[in-house]
């Protein structure tokens, strides 16, 4: 689970402390201390990076270069809502390059990445588990996760027409409060 991303969240490393006071003094403890971060931020920030850099005396570019050694790691913000589809074997035979495509094109976004209004974004994944409900994704947010099963491209359109009218409810809810 993650926190939306804003500037204000990404400046905001108060959790961060936290898990660096915790995992400073143990060796090889890098890869989980940027696990924990992007548990914590959805992303790992160049300010994440320096934050970790002063906190466990390793160079910032010895921590961007094991953030981008390993795939595992975005260096990218991503949506609040993250799609992940899955790209197994059982949801590969049941059409799952279609439904990407379906994605890509509804949002304008491939693989990777995110809509410009920053409400979603498109990973694929290798199997979610769930492979008798191929092809399935997932989407995470803030406050966790949905999966979706037997998906077809009209599913897959009007799940993600939803979240967009359900947003943008509550944009104009809130401006007006
Ligand atoms: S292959 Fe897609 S859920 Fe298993």
């Amino acid at each position: 689970m993650h926190a939306p991303i804003t500037d204000s969240v990404e400046a905001d490393f108060s959790e961060l402390s936290a898990v660096i006071a915790s995992y400073r003094d143990i060796r090889g403890s890098l890869i989980t201390i940027l696990q924990k971060t992007q548990e914590l931020y959805g992303w790992i920030s160049q300010d994440a990076i320096d934050f970790i850099a002063s906190g466990t005396g390793i160079a910032p570019a010895k921590i961007y270069g094991v953030a981008t050694f390993y795939t595992q790691f975005r260096l990218k913000p991503i949506g609040k809502y993250l799609i992940m589809l899955c790209k197994g074997t059982a949801c590969h035979v049941n059409s799952s390059d279609e439904i990407r495509a379906t994605i890509s094109s509804y949002l304008g976004i491939q693989d990777g990445g995110t809509s410009p209004d920053g409400l979603f974004t498109l990973n694929t994944v290798s199997c979610l588990g769930c492979c008798s409900l191929a092809p399935v994704m997932m989407i995470q947010t803030p406050e966790g996760e949905e999966t979706y099963g037997s998906l077809t491209r009209e599913s897959v359109l009007r799940i993600l027409y939803d979240i967009a009218q359900k947003e943008h409810i509550s944009d104009v809810g809130g401006a007006a409060q």
